[in-house]
């Protein structure tokens, strides 16, 4: 059992969205998804996330509301840039958007509070993956805009963490170059000189 749990992490890559079809989770797998998602560190209990779920026709309405965005901010859009905004959230079957929501907290600083959303957006895609599904977690430039986060449903004091689209997936992720350890681990050798 553990070789197996290790060999998924080892071997875990994101699918291209394009390539994740339909069917999406049912709705017993998506609680089971969401369930192992919500099971993350998090200082203080403070549950500083939440998810919102875009699937059917409301990926089709959040498409044509950013095509609608992207043209009041870059003018009028070529049919080509018209079709990326209107087909963003319906290449996938499911998308899940994970979001940080701070909470007041006189101990726990905000930065933790976004942390433990990308861990819960990471073990949400775990998840996924370990019932068979593709996963893709992307922001794009909507999630770096307060008009664009309000389209997604979005409260003006919360942050996207991640969008990651969920389907089914029949293909091989290609590798791409992992890290090399070498330069990133260190045992400790002391404080750093100032
Ligand atoms: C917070 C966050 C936001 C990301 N946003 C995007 C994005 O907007 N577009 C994109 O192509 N990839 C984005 N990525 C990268 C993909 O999630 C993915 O990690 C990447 O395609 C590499 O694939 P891998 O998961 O197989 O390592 C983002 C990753 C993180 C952690």
């Amino acid at each position: 059992m553990a070789s197996s749990v290790i060999d998924f992490l080892l071997s875990r890559a994101s699918a291209p969205i394009h390539e994740l079809k339909e069917p999406a989770p049912s709705e017993a797998e998506l609680r089971t998804i969401l369930t192992a998602a919500s099971r993350v560190p998090d200082h203080g209990r403070l549950v500083p996330w939440r998810f919102i779920i875009y699937r059917g026709e409301a990926r089709h309405r959040v498409g044509e509301l950013l095509a609608e965005l992207a043209e009041r901010r870059e003018g009028p859009l070529g049919e080509g840039r018209r079709q990326q905004e209107l087909t963003r959230f319906a290449r996938a079957p499911m998308v899940i958007g994970v979001v940080s929501c701070p909470k007041d907290s006189p101990k726990i600083p905000q930065w933790e509070m976004l942390l433990s959303g990308g861990m819960a957006a990471h073990s949400l895609a775990l998840a996924a993956n370990a019932l068979g599904y593709g996963t893709n977690l992307i922001t794009n430039w909507y999630s770096d805009v307060p008009e664009g986060r309000a389209i997604l449903g979005l409260e003006p004091h919360e942050r996207v963490v991640g969008f990651v689209h969920v389907g089914s997936y029949a293909g091989t992720p290609l590798e791409r170059p992992r890290p090399d350890l070498a330069g990133l681990v260190s045992d400790y050798s002391g404080p750093k000189d100032s």
